[in-house]
């Protein structure tokens, strides 16, 4: 299975030092031939850290999709009753996100596109970055794990002496999981 053609909403969350990693990979998913729509968070949208500028995240993913990012809860609204997209990816994905998600709350973009998609009954997929995936979000990433149609990429501890709460998603697995997703499976193992 190729991504030709296939409608991905790639949605970015405010996990500002996974942006490199994660425009790589979007790239990738470009090369692959997929259809891809940039959403974006209204603090991905906003906050300039030591990891870059936000209008600067924006133009990159911008020109990598070929189409201007969805950046409005009303933009995003249209994605549940044209129901367009294939897939939907968050990636990254924020403790914060995660916590909204997981609680039914749909105040950014990014959540009011998850919502949207996942009333069409689609793959919803999360590629969490959190410093609190061991804390406090422990029980928001077990409650999605257990919702129907929501797959994780493959994650584990990234430094786990220095924070040992830090849980990343690996990357290098996206393509996979994102085939398994929309074949309706979650790539295994989940934890690595
Ligand atoms: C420099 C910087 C780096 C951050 N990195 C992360 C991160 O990797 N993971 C995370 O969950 N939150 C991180 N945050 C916090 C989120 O940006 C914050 O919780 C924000 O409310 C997320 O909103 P969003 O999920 O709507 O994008 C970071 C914040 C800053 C300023």
């Amino acid at each position: 299975m190729t991504l030709e053609g296939i409608k991905i909403g790639i949605a970015f969350t405010g996990s500002f030092c996974t942006y490199q990693a994660a425009t790589e990979e979007l790239r990738h998913m470009a090369k692959e031939g997929a259809d891809l729509y940039p959403i974006m968070s209204f603090h991905s949208q906003r906050i300039d850290s030591r990891f870059g500028k936000a209008q600067d995240l924006r133009s990159q993913i911008e020109e990598i999709c070929g189409r201007s990012a969805i950046d409005s809860i009303e933009t995003a609204e249209p994605i549940g009753p044209s129901g367009f997209l294939d897939i939907l990816i968050i990636m990254p994905c924020t403790g914060n996100t995660i916590a909204k998600l997981a609680n039914g709350i749909t105040d950014s973009p990014v959540l009011m596109a998850a919502k949207a998609h996942m009333r069409n009954e689609k793959p919803l997929l999360i590629s969490i970055s959190t410093n609190d995936a061991l804390g406090m979000n422990f029980k928001n990433i077990g409650l999605l794990m257990n919702c129907k149609h929501i797959y994780f990429v493959p994650f584990g501890q990234d430094a786990p002496e220095k924070k040992p709460n830090s849980m990343i998603a690996h990357l290098d697995l996206l393509l996979p999981a994102t085939q398994a997703a929309l074949e309706g499976r979650q790539l295994q193992p989940v934890i690595r």
